[in-house]
């Protein structure tokens, strides 16, 4: 309850965006969108990669630690997975400054936060690897690099509950139709006439939003929230059989929901449609609806 109130007083500290703002712009500049962005928010992966990999940094200066409290002394396999997690730590803060980009406000205020932490944590276990490189020629300093390594694991742990409250209460790399499912029966949406030639159309559909896409002959549904971050895809534009959300730039595939470019990693629901009497009927497609309906079969 009280880490709740912090991280709620956290989120609200507006004064991080002098620091979070200009930084955006920054890794904005250096990683604009395109396939290296893709490759490091996981869109190949189909699932954000920043908690894959910063499983490796975790796990090797954990297992130093415990080495250090069982041997009792400065040892050379410690040292070595401390070295392993600082050169872990780069692709995986790479991988999160890219997931950070996309965020803003609140979100972009505890990710700073996240970052920074992170980053004093590194600074420790950098100076636990190098006092035990020293003690390894010296014979001096064993237990120094032990209780530095301890130090960077206190403040990593409050960085990595910083980064569980980005995912698990602000959302931050969540498929944001996770709990949407659409209608299951033959729904109408919409009247054929309201449908244009070029763009698309946004509908309501049960709880949720719909783009509908005019391709040819075929009408084409798909939900409407992008499942990066949100967006209204009825806001973005229409091309070659794809969509492109207004606000990342993540590309759909209109028939099958697939992404086709990022940094989104999720593809959008996709719909079935049929024209009766002049008006569009929508359902959910079988397939996805069972993956996702906590009623379907199972
Ligand atoms: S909201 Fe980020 S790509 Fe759509």
């Amino acid at each position: 309850m009280r880490l709740t109130r912090f991280t709620d007083w956290l989120e609200a500290q507006d004064d991080i965006d002098r620091v979070g703002q200009p930084l955006n712009e920054l890794v904005h500049r250096v990683l604009p969108g395109g396939m290296f962005k893709d490759a490091l928010t996981g869109t190949w992966l189909g699932h954000p990669l920043h908690p894959v990999l910063v499983m490796v940094p975790i796990g090797s200066w954990t297992s130093a630690s415990l080495i250090d409290v069982a041997v009792g002394r400065s040892t050379t396999a410690a040292r070595r997975l401390i070295g392993v997690g600082l050169l872990a730590a780069l692709p995986s803060a790479l991988s999160g400054l890219a997931d950070w980009s996309d965020t803003g406000g609140s979100e972009q205020r505890v990710g700073v936060t996240h970052a920074s932490l992170n980053s004093v944590a590194l600074a420790l276990y950098g100076a636990s690897w190098w006092t035990r490189r020293r003690a390894g020629r010296t014979g001096a300093g064993g237990s120094t690099g032990a209780v530095l390594a301890l130090a960077g694991m206190a403040v990593a742990t409050g960085a990595g509950y910083l980064g569980g409250h980005l995912i698990y209460a602000q959302g931050v790399g969540v498929d944001t139709n996770a709990f949407h499912t659409g209608p299951q029966d033959w729904t109408t949406v919409a009247a054929i006439d309201d449908l244009p030639d070029k763009g698309g159309l946004a509908v309501t559909a049960g709880q949720g939003r719909l783009l509908l896409v005019r391709q040819g002959t075929e009408i084409l549904a798909l939900g409407n929230r992008c499942s990066h971050r949100g967006a209204p895809l009825s806001d973005g534009s229409v091309s070659d059989g794809c969509v492109t959300c207004p606000w990342h730039g993540s590309r759909f595939d209109l028939r099958t929901g697939d992404v086709v470019a990022g940094p989104a990693t999720v593809g959008q629901p996709v719909y079935e449609t049929k024209v009766v009497a002049g008006q569009i009927q929508v359902r959910r497609e079988e397939q996805r609806s069972l993956r996702t309906n906590p009623d379907g079969p199972g």
